[in-house]
């Protein structure tokens, strides 16, 4: 009887049982999943976006589906970070997966505030910085589409945490590897891309944008190709860990992002289809290895033939 594959891997000092996380926003603060797939077997979770203060996002309506996949407009609505520690986080201490909080704010020193908090939190044991959010100080450009803010930011989240920092790339720019240096630089410990891409959809009767916000974010199979590029270039300039997303559905999109430099991934969309994706990609994911007779999961990262 063959050994079973091992699918450790390691972001930063974070040790996974498995590459396979959930992606921020759409998996709620995990309990809503509970019942659904065995929230234990992750590689680890990573939350709805938290911001200092509630948010209840923008109106409706704000997700459309287009063709092999969906736009967003949910406008980062959360609880706020107190209600979170207060309602959500007992739940997720009694979890055995390493527990990520994502983080927006609308200025520099709302990230900053909002890391500080979550340092004080045992149970968190790392923080995403979602960089894909309009500074409200440079008129709403998105802090992510700014080598000079993405870095700011980072700087300022990194003064307040000892704990892992992620920083997750918006797809939104011209050369995604110039932010990705700049972070790296700034004191990240890891990279996850891609957020999702900006688009729109218009209903031709009304002539009206299907958003009540007009443009949205694009996610699912549809943005695969693009993400997958992404994440292969920033693989050839950045020397520290690169979380694999957009578009993952089935093992062997996962396996793709692993080739092309990521050392684990995020699960997104694919959760409102088939609520076990998670747990799906895992035992796809073992059993490419061990039919392949690849005893670990870090021999494939970065072994894309040119
Ligand atoms: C409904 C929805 C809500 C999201 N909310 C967040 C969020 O709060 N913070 C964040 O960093 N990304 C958020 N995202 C982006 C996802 O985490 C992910 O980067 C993106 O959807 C691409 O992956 P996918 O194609 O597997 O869905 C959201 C995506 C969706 C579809």
């Amino acid at each position: 009887m063959p050994t079973k594959p091992d699918l450790r891997v390691n972001i930063g000092r974070i040790e996974l049982q498995n590459p396979v996380m959930t992606a921020s926003g759409t998996f709620g603060y995990a309990k809503e999943y509970a019942e659904l797939v065995d929230l234990n077997r992750l590689g680890a979770i990573i939350i709805k976006g938290l911001s200092l203060q509630p948010a209840r996002g923008n109106p409706p309506p704000r997700i459309v589906e287009t063709a092999c996949g969906m736009l967003n407009a949910i406008g980062l609505e959360n609880v706020g970070i107190e209600s979170f520690e207060k309602e959500k986080l007992p739940f997720l201490e009694t979890l055995d997966p390493p527990i990520f909080a994502n983080i927006y704010g609308r200025t520099i020193e709302e990230y900053a505030a909002l890391a500080q908090r979550i340092e004080a939190l045992d149970a968190i044991a790392g923080i995403e910085v979602n960089i894909s959010c309009p500074n409200v100080k440079a008129g709403g450009l998105a802090f992510g589409t700014d080598p000079q803010a993405a870095s700011a930011v980072v700087k300022a989240v990194r003064n307040q945490t000892t704990k892992l920092l992620i920083v997750k790339l918006s797809p939104n720019v011209t050369d995604i590897t110039e932010i990705a240096r700049c972070v790296e630089a700034a004191g990240a410990d890891a990279l996850s891309l891609i957020n999702t891409i900006t688009g729109m959809a218009i209903d031709i009767e009304t002539r009206r944008s299907r958003l009540a916000n007009m443009t949205g974010g694009l996610s699912g199979p549809a943005i695969k190709p693009v993400a997958l590029r992404m994440v292969w270039q920033v693989a050839q300039t950045a020397t520290i860990p690169i979380i694999g997303i957009g578009g993952i559905m089935q093992a062997e999109d996962a396996l793709e992002f692993l080739i092309a430099g990521a050392t684990a991934v995020e699960i997104g969309t694919a959760n409102f289809i088939n609520p076990q994706a998670t747990v799906d990609i895992i035992d796809g994911i073992e059993a490419f290895l061990a039919q392949h007779n690849i005893s670990r999961i870090t021999e494939i990262v970065g072994t894309l033939v040119h």
